[in-house]
């Protein structure tokens, strides 16, 4: 099998989309291998937040990529050898990654590493440029939304039931926040993708918007 008749499914949208548990339970219907491409990112902001570096310094952060091990094993997230699946998830660690994701030669460091998680018999990657930039070819391109309000409301809900505080206001601020810096950055800004279905997601739950993708991916097999 030639490396691009190796199917992709690219679920992009903005934070809180729920497009991660989405992406997850597809992969794993189908067999399929997972990008959590967004992990990426936040494994470089805390690199560079554990190495002194300055996440507005493009240069000194791109430098950092590929001195970097990022691995996957058993949905554990591996930064040069430790587990940093906790530590990537925070708030701090959201901003930092949108911050260096700004930087076009840190997103150029990590084009390479995203192709490589294209393996027969697929993939289900998510981010926010699959569909626009990573892997243009897809055959399946979803843009899953929600309203910033719906969005904060299941993280606010989320932080409680793992019994943390949280405060919603907060939570719709940085949202906001996130959302405005990947829609306005110059490379591969967050946008729905010109032949991408658009799932609205404020009224479904996860079965749901899992099974409209399914639908939208046997609808382009016939
Ligand atoms: O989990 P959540 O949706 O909040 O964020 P994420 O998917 O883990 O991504 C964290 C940050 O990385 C985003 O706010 C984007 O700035 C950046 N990112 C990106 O620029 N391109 C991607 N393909 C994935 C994430």
């Amino acid at each position: 099998m030639s490396l691009n008749s190796i199917p992709v499914i690219a679920i992009d949208g903005p934070s809180a989309s729920g497009k991660g548990t989405v992406a997850q339970i597809v992969a794993e219907k189908l067999g399929y291998h997972y990008l959590d491409s967004g992990a990426l990112y936040r494994s470089v902001a805390l690199a560079a937040y554990e190495q002194g570096i300055d996440s507005n310094a493009e240069q000194d952060v791109a430098k950092l990529v590929p001195r970097l091990s990022i691995k996957f094993q058993h949905g554990e997230i591996y930064l040069n050898d430790a587990d940093v699946s906790e530590k990537i998830r925070t708030e701090q660690m959201g901003q930092g990654a949108s911050k260096v994701a700004a930087h076009p030669l840190v997103r150029l460091a990590l084009v390479d590493l995203q192709h490589s998680f294209r393996k027969a018999p697929g993939l289900v990657a998510d981010g926010r440029d699959m569909a626009t930039v990573i892997f243009p070819d897809a055959k399946t391109k979803i843009f899953l939304t929600a309203s910033a309000e719906v969005r904060a409301e299941r993280r606010y809900k989320q932080l409680l039931n793992k019994g943390l505080e949280a405060n919603y206001q907060a939570i719709l601020k940085e949202l906001q926040d996130r959302d405005a810096r990947d829609r306005q950055r110059t490379v591969a800004p967050l946008q729905q993708a010109q032949d991408a279905c658009l799932l609205e997601t404020g009224q479904l739950n996860i079965e749901q918007a899992v099974n409209k993708v399914l639908e939208a991916i046997a609808a382009n097999q016939q």
